[in-house]
């Protein structure tokens, strides 16, 4: 069997782990317990993985932060068979774990994984440091980029800047541009940048692997995200913008001065300012994406809950057919089980 059936078979496997982990964790829903919810998601996750067959290692993990319980880099994931192909994954089985704990909005669990092929070390690139910069667009800003109709744009672009870029791949006024930001004082720049030239702003609380992938949804309605957020979320976009088209850049942003001497101890000063795009951030052409809503965003409506039948909607993607699935699916919560790691059993929900 080539990598590529394998691709189209595992996938659907992948789904199951991010509606499991959604599941999961829908009972931590509003009650102030981030950790609790988090925990569960990844339970679920690893339980999946421990029935497939692949060889899979955490490239972009989470659980550093807070010292959440979570899935770390490094860890293995899938049954490890001699014959099984090695996939690079990144996760992040809550994304919003904020939001889940107060019953917010835009939660999702999340994953993609790349095949590594023969001969090759790594197939994703891990940024280590807490937070990168970032700066996200669609398809059609990228597009008239490549075609030389607007200037490049980079990170280090005056970010008023950029925003007259974007205005004019897509055809619009300053004023009609919708820009997406992570609500921190660490964004303060960009958020009066916004509002000083007349652009429309959406703050977002928490969970930026949606807001970043929305301007490349054709129905979002954002034309741009940017802002410094979670470094193994940007890798996530840049997943997810490998078969939805659109553009990611990200640079390491240290918090303090202790974490810019310790990446300095792994990297030089300009390496340190490197500015990946998102093939930079994923290489090859085989990554596979997915994600299941817990609570509504722009990405996906939520789990909801009808008596005994749970409804969970997700999307899957893969950058070498660049086909978009959007998966419901109606569980039962009956007869429904899901694997846990942590008993090494099927449990009902
Ligand atoms: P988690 O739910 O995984 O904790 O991440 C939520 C999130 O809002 C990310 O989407 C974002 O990149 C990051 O946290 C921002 O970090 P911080 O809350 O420390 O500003």
């Amino acid at each position: 069997m080539t990598s590529h059936d394998f691709e189209r078979l595992i996938e659907l496997e992948f789904v199951r782990a991010t509606e499991n982990a959604a599941l999961h964790s829908l009972h931590w829903m509003g009650r102030g317990d981030k950790e609790s919810a988090d925990e569960a998601a990844c339970d679920a996750i690893r339980g999946m993985f421990d029935l497939i067959d692949i060889r899979g290692e955490v490239v972009i993990g989470e659980g550093i932060k807070d010292n959440a319980p979570g899935i770390f880099l490094g860890d293995k994931l899938g049954r490890w068979g001699d014959s099984h192909p090695r996939f690079d994954i990144a996760l992040d089985p809550i994304d919003g774990t904020s939001n889940i704990s107060k019953g917010m909005p835009n939660s999702i669990s999340v994953m993609s994984a790349v095949l590594v092929p023969e001969g090759r070390e790594r197939s994703m690139v891990n940024i280590p440091s807490f937070y990168v910069e970032k700066l996200s667009f669609g398809p059609r800003v990228e597009r008239a980029i490549r075609e030389g109709l607007v200037a490049p744009i980079t990170l280090d672009l005056p970010f008023s800047h950029t925003l007259e870029i974007a205005a004019d791949a897509l055809g619009k006024r300053i004023s009609e541009l919708v820009v997406t930001v992570l609500d921190r004082p660490r964004n303060q720049h960009y958020i009066d940048t916004v509002r000083n030239v007349g652009a429309s702003l959406r703050l977002i609380a928490d969970g930026d692997i949606t807001a970043a992938v929305a301007p490349s949804l054709p129905d979002s309605g954002i034309d741009l995200f940017v802002g410094k957020g979670g470094a193994p979320e940007g890798i996530l976009t840049a997943s997810a913008l490998k078969a939805l088209g659109g553009e990611i850049f990200v640079r390491m942003w240290p918090r303090d001065d202790a974490e810019r001497n310790e990446l300095l101890g792994q990297f030089t000063e300009a390496e340190l300012g490197r500015i990946y795009s998102r093939d930079d951030l994923v290489s090859g052409d085989s990554a596979v994406f997915c994600a299941t809503g817990i609570s509504d965003s722009p990405l996906l409506p939520g789990v909801k809950l009808i008596g005994k039948t749970a409804i969970t909607h997700s999307i899957l993607m893969r950058s070498r057919s660049k086909t978009i699935r959007y998966i419901k699916a109606v569980h039962d919560l009956e007869t429904k089980t899901i694997h846990l790691h942590s008993l090494r059993a099927e449990e009902p929900l």
